[in-house]
């Protein structure tokens, strides 16, 4: 273990308190009531408890969301084999201007470097971005997976994980739209074609893990993220209360999901993306994978008419959503969605 370059040092301010509290305050949700023959009072209560949470935490795990345990078994191992190989090997497949999406490991966030080696593909593919910010974005992007050539089974994992995954995303929508008081399909529209993506994390071990993070603070720009974390956990989150990080504590095959900048903005607020960062630490490696479900990149977003009225006007100016990823992209460590859109 050598030393530990100064360009992951975060400020006094954000260096990780080490003795964290527990998050036992975010939900476990079961889901299994919904593949069952459930009745409506179930439905109800299911609603209610997802709503709660969105308010309370921006945050929620959900049990038997319906991801066959294969599959994510499958695709955790892959990450593993990826990330076991030479550096050299990885660097293969970086991603750069023209490739966007691949492996990476000298990722900032706001300014102070990550602990950790990312491979990023899109669930969805070939997918189209628009490659300025300016208003006729005369060159579009295309978002081509590049994919290792070792372990060669790790492209099929993936596909069947991202597929798995968008099936099952629809069932959170649909949940917290009715959670939203509004109808069960109100926000699919949004998704047809979608340009969601997966992110397979690796944050190895650290010998300085009180002055590091594996990922600094941040928010998901996203409408829904759902998260298969392994069991050694690190992912904290924001405590709306009082501010304080709370640790999410790993629980046996479920999935952490977490509302993101386009539902606020949908919801105008009654829902907020709330902060989260992830801690690392010096004997054991962790591995998490996100599943960003994202509308497509032409979707304008806005605060929905329904959830609007006098007293409670629009906050946020409509944004175009492709335009606001391809921005944050370039400039993920500066740009947040109050700098970016806030009316
Ligand atoms: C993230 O916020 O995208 C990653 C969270 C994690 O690794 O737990
Ligand atoms: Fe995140």
């Amino acid at each position: 273990m050598g030393e530990v370059d100064p360009a992951f040092f975060q400020t006094l301010e954000n260096q990780p308190k080490l003795e964290t509290t527990e998050a036992e305050g975010i939900p476990i949700i079961d889901l299994s009531s919904l593949n069952s023959s459930n009745t409506d009072a179930a439905l109800s209560s299911l609603v209610a408890e997802i709503g709660d949470a969105c308010k309370k935490w921006g945050f929620f795990q959900v049990i038997n969301l319906g991801v066959p345990l294969k599959c994510r078994e499958k695709i955790e191992l892959v990450a593993r084999k990826f990330f076991a190989l030479s550096k050299e090997e990885k660097r293969k497949i970086i991603k750069d201007e023209v490739k966007p999406l691949g492996y990476y490991d000298t990722e900032h966030t706001k300014n102070v470097r990550d602990w950790r080696e990312v491979f990023d593909f899109t669930a969805i593919n070939p997918t189209i971005v628009p490659a300025s910010h300016e208003p006729e974005d005369k060159e579009l992007k295309q978002l081509i997976n590049q994919w290792p050539q070792y372990p060669p089974e790790l492209r099929e994992a993936c596909e069947e994980y991202a597929a798995e995954l968008e099936k099952q995303a629809y069932k959170l929508l649909e949940l917290i739209s009715m959670s939203l008081g509004l109808p069960k399909t109100r926000l699919n529209g949004f998704f047809k074609d979608n340009n969601s993506y997966i992110r397979l994390n690796h944050y190895p071990p650290c010998p300085a893990p009180d002055l590091v993070l594996g990922l600094g603070r941040h928010k998901d720009g996203g409408a829904l993220t759902i998260l298969a974390q392994d069991d050694v956990g690190g992912l904290e989150v924001k405590r709306k209360t009082d501010g304080e990080w709370t640790l999410v504590k790993p629980t046996p095959n479920s999935y952490i999901v977490n509302v993101g900048d386009i539902i606020q903005v949908w919801s105008n607020d009654k829902y907020e993306s709330v902060e989260h960062r992830v801690i690392v630490n010096s004997d054991k490696e962790r591995f998490s994978v996100p599943f960003f479900f994202c509308p497509e990149h032409s979707t304008w977003v806005e605060p929905l008419e329904e959830l609007i009225n006098i007293e409670n006007p629009a906050k946020y100016k409509t944004y175009n959503w492709g335009k606001f990823y391809a921005n944050r992209r370039r400039s993920a460590p500066v740009i947040t969605l109050s700098e970016a859109i806030f009316a």
